[in-house]
């Protein structure tokens, strides 16, 4: 039998004698230096493989995090079966069971490397996970109540995943006053297909809100690489500005980038192109950190030496001879405005309503609040992005959204007409190139393409 769990006193006395930085100081000091912060997805389901898969990445990739990526039966709190599959083989676990093996395993791993961890899971109810990981010496921890819902299940309700969160975050809140600084990071990113960043970044505001309320201290808000440099160079920039305009004093907000999360291109010089890219994204953005991607990402899951070769292509877009770099400033400006514009639209009848909680959960309903492909029964899944002929990911229809008129049209206008000018098989035809935009920008056939996100799929879940 584990040992019983550690108070959250112990917990929190075990973090700050263990004299290892935090998340919280890492991202810090990353956006004092200009230069993202760089972390990997990584997790094994054996424990002496994930340590070793973490010294490795540390050794030759030189992060500044590292992650413990969880295994799916533990996201869905089936730890039974997480418990059988290691007894009988470690390798049908597609991360490392973090509940399983216990929080005393989790301090080693902890103490093996310098650089704080993280977890990137996909729970919708998230609560042993994160007692384990706080008894582990994590400081930082992946998720919220709608963005680690929607995307992944079917059909939990949103009233339950954010009662948990709302734990999670409360919890959060206890280990500020004990001295531990926890981060707690947002998955923008949502379903990874043809997100319109303000949808990306009103999820976030909202999830961002109740977490200050609950006493969480340090917010990453995190927005997924779309392709189009101005445009998320903009909506990078524009969550600093959310933060000040949404978020109560003295919490600290991080603007992070992950690395395109859609379709990637199988030859590997595409892949570390797109790469590289996203990597200059971030550093333009101003972001603290970015999540990277590697050479693999197309065939699945990468091997420890791809990854650490994605953390080596990314660390050279933060070379100060690149200071040369520069982005449309104008065209930033301009994306900016209606990021922040179509946000605010987005999330400020929601934010005036007396319970946060409870009109999140109407407003998904009625499809007021709304994501592109969710698998789940508690959205609507009515809007519909398509790319602009630059790339952008734009509202073909908002669906029930309250944009206004002035947004709606901007977006049908850059789109190129009127919204019913597509509809039936042709519209699904220009969203499977919308989702296949790279491997077809650098001209690879979609055919045999492995089955990425599609909208015959909606369901398909995203990884953290
Ligand atoms: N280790 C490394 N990367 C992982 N991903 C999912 N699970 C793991 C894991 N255990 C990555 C996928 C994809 C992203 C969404 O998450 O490869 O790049």
């Amino acid at each position: 039998m584990a040992a019983a769990t550690p108070t959250l006193e112990e917990s929190a006395a075990y973090i700050t004698r263990s004299g290892k930085p935090t998340a919280a100081e890492v991202l810090a000091r990353a956006r004092t230096s200009g230069r993202p912060a760089l972390q990997p997805r990584c997790g094994v389901g054996g424990h002496r493989e994930m340590a070793a898969l973490l010294l490795e990445l540390e050794r030759e990739g030189a992060p500044d995090l590292l992650t413990l990526t969880i295994d799916s039966h533990t996201r869905l709190r089936r730890f039974e079966s997480a418990e059988r599959a290691l007894r009988t083989d470690h390798r049908t676990l597609n991360g490392y069971p973090l509940v399983t093996h216990g929080w005393q395993r989790g301090r080693e791993l902890n103490e093996l490397v310098a650089v704080p961890l993280e977890i990137r899971h996909g729970s919708p109810d998230p609560r042993e996970l994160f007692a384990t990981a706080v008894a582990s010496g994590v400081t930082s921890f992946e998720g919220g109540g709608i963005s680690y819902n929607l995307p992944y299940s079917k059909d939990v309700p949103l009233a339950d995943s954010l009662a948990a969160w709302a734990e999670v975050d409360r919890t959060c809140g206890e280990l500020a006053r004990l001295g531990v600084v926890m981060d707690r990071e947002l998955f923008g990113t949502l379903t990874a297909v043809l997100v319109p960043p303000s949808i990306s970044l009103a999820v976030s505001v909202l999830e961002a809100v109740a977490a200050a309320a609950a006493g969480v201290r340090c917010v990453s808000v995190s927005y997924p690489q779309g392709g189009h440099l101005a445009q998320d160079v903009a909506a990078l920039r524009s969550i600093p500005l959310l933060a000040a305009r949404y978020l109560p004093p003295g919490v600290e907000v991080h603007a992070v980038l992950h690395e395109f999360m859609g379709v990637f291109p199988r030859d590997r010089g595409h892949a570390e192109e797109l790469i590289f890219y996203g990597a200059l994204t971030a550093r333009l953005g101003g972001a603290s950190k970015l999540i990277t991607k590697t050479y693999q990402e197309a065939f699945g899951i990468p091997d420890a030496a791809a990854n650490a070769a994605g953390l080596r292509l990314a660390s050279v877009a933060g070379s100060p001879l690149l200071d040369f770099v520069t982005v449309d400033e104008a065209a930033v400006g301009e994306e900016q405005e209606w990021i922040l514009r179509e946000t605010a639209e987005i999330v400020e009848p929601v934010l005036s309503a007396p319970r946060l909680d409870s009109a999140v959960v109407t407003a998904f309903a009625a499809g007021r609040l709304d994501i592109p492909f969710s698998a789940s029964r508690h959205a609507r899944s009515e809007v519909i992005p398509r790319r602009d002929p630059s790339g952008a990911v734009r509202y073909h229809s908002p669906g029930r959204l309250p944009l206004s008129r002035a947004s709606a049209e901007r977006n049908r206008r850059l789109l190129g007409g009127p919204a019913d000018d597509a509809s039936g098989a042709s519209l699904f035809a220009a969203l499977r190139r919308d989702i296949d935009h790279f491997p077809l920008l650098f001209g690879e056939t979609p055919e045999g393409a492995p089955a990425g996100p599609s909208p015959a799929t909606p369901g398909k879940e995203p990884a953290p």
